[in-house]
């Protein structure tokens, strides 16, 4: 954005959590950032022989989202206001005639966090949001989150096993799960919750998946 000569806008709800704001050049940003992201992505997986397919969650409607219509913040005066909620949303469905077809003829679907509404509108949707709606919709065996640490970290160290509900323990009670994290272990804990085997997990080892999938991360399941 700040090349594009766009400054962000971040704004604070009332519990105190800071958040994106999504204006229209915010969109447009974060549209044209998503697709680069999401086709450098399939250009590395097309270089390793895998049959990416990159979509945005517009195409063929794959998500669906309900638009944000207000929003309330806390100005810099500590007032709270309403104001309108910007191109945000919430998914309300899944296609999953769509992923289940590409699935089906095994290609690898690579989604960017892009919804659209019943409008047409492309809306801006938190990542681990789009990741809870296509597990519990799809239903696969591991739900496997990869990020830029090694897990969830707990004192410095890795928490390798967690049952749901301690996993919303942490959320609730633990002040080392900060920014990015605490969102991400919510919906981790809820993906959870529906027995599908959801690991956080590093995606800049070697190989990350393989390795998620062998203990490596935080691994979050009803038998943990
Ligand atoms: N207890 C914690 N364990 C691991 N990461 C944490 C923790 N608390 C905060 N974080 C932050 O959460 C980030 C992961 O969330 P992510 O969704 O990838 O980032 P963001 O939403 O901020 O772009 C990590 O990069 C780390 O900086
Ligand atoms: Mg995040």
């Amino acid at each position: 954005m700040e090349k594009l000569g766009i400054k962000p806008v971040f704004v604070k709800s009332p519990s105190g959590v800071v958040s994106r704001y999504t204006d229209e050049n915010t969109l447009w940003c974060y549209v044209m950032g998503m697709m680069w992201l999401n086709k450098s992505l399939v250009s590395k997986l097309i270089q390793l022989g895998v049959p990416a397919v990159g979509l945005s969650g517009a195409d063929g409607k794959l998500l669906l989202a309900k638009r944000k219509e207000k929003i309330i913040i806390v100005d810099e005066r500590g007032r709270q206001r309403v104001i309108d909620g910007g191109y945000t949303g919430k998914i309300i469905n899944v296609n999953t005639d769509l992923m289940k077809t590409l699935l089906e003829s095994s290609y690898v679907p690579v989604i960017a966090p892009i919804a659209v509404d019943e409008n047409g509108t492309l809306l801006n949707v938190d990542s681990d949001q789009v990741a809870y709606m296509l597990s519990i919709t799809l239903k696969p065996d591991y739900c496997i989150i990869l990020l830029d640490v090694d897990g969830l970290l707990i004192g410095g160290k890795t928490v390798s096993k967690l049952k749901p509900e301690e996993a919303e323990r942490l959320f609730k009670e633990s002040e080392e799960v900060k920014g990015g994290m605490k969102r991400k272990l919510y919906m981790a804990s809820q993906i959870a919750r529906e027995g599908i085997r959801t690991i956080i997990s590093s995606g800049l080892r070697e190989r990350p998946i393989r390795e998620a999938l062998g203990g490596a991360g935080t691994h979050i399941s009803l038998e943990s």
